[in-house]
């Protein structure tokens, strides 16, 4: 019988999800469907009740409901409960009424940076702009760095997420006293989507810097000012695929080829 899975957003039309773990499905020979669902803001629970109830076997979670689908598990893995994040994004459905929750974003960050731009998290002096939802999510990935810096735009969420770290140094900044090169950026705020400019300077883009931005689809201004200022840039693509792979593999048991589908993505 054909398993079935779905990713439940709002809004959704855009999402690359289904086309990705169709590739994946093809890709493994698994028989499987994967749809995109767009649930009422305030339909998110139904939603998943429903799914259950047409006997799907997992599905995806993205903007807003991420925090949502926390609460709704019975189950969580140690990726959902990592630095106080309180987030997940797959969902895994098991007869026993069961709803297992996992956050493959963290791992989907690293395996991108690490095995795709060859960049190592290790020793590294880490800057992460935002301190929201992507910011939190992704900090559990980021083990064995030398030092982790949030800026923020707004200074108290940036000190409350630095209070989550606790194996390296950590601190917490406003955007405009950032004053010194890091290894790795990562912009995490949601300023790509307005294109708003960051106020921050240039001196934090070191010659052999990683300016990575969480989004994808369009070269952000973060993005722009980075190359500008010399640093290696990255967009997001690389994360949305690696995190979808890690939940094919919860799901499905199999790692699938991430190279040719990133790639695929590219050229569309
Ligand atoms: P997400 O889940 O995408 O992280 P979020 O939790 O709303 O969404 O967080 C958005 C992040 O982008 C926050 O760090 C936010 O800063 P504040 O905590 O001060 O709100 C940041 N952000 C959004 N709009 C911004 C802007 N115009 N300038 C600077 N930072 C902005």
């Amino acid at each position: 019988m054909t398993d079935k899975y779905a990713v439940i957003g709002n809004p959704i039309a855009h999402s690359k999800s289904p086309q990705i773990h169709s590739e994946f499905a093809r890709q493994t020979n698994q028989d499987m469907i994967y749809e995109a669902i767009l649930a009422p803001l305030d339909g998110f629970e139904k939603a998943v009740g429903d799914l259950i109830a047409q006997g799907y076997k997992g599905a995806n979670v993205t903007v807003p409901f991420k925090f949502e689908a926390f609460n709704t598990c019975n189950s969580l893995s140690a990726s959902a409960m990592a630095m106080g994040s309180k987030a997940v994004n797959t969902l895994s459905f098991f007869t026993n009424s069961t709803i297992h929750g996992d956050n493959t974003d963290g791992i989907g960050l690293r395996r991108d940076i690490e095995q795709n731009i060859g960049v190592t998290i290790e020793k590294k002096h880490i800057l992460i702009l935002g301190a929201g939802g992507a910011a939190y999510g992704v900090m559990s990935s980021l083990a064995g760095a030398s030092s982790i810096t949030i800026a923020n735009r707004t200074y108290e969420k940036a000190l409350q997420l630095v209070m989550e770290i606790k194996d390296c140094e950590a601190k917490a900044s406003t955007f405009e006293s950032l004053e010194k090169p890091y290894d790795l950026i990562i912009n995490a705020t949601s300023t790509g989507l307005t294109d708003t400019v960051l106020p921050i300077s240039d001196i934090i883009f070191s010659k052999n810097c990683l300016a990575y931005d969480m989004m994808y689809g369009r070269e952000t201004h973060f993005m722009k000012q980075a190359h500008a200022a010399g640093a290696k840039v990255a967009d997001g693509l690389g994360m949305l695929v690696e995190q979808a792979a890690e939940a094919f593999y919860i799901w499905r048991g199999v790692r699938p080829e991430t190279a040719p589908v990133i790639k695929m993505l590219r050229n569309l």
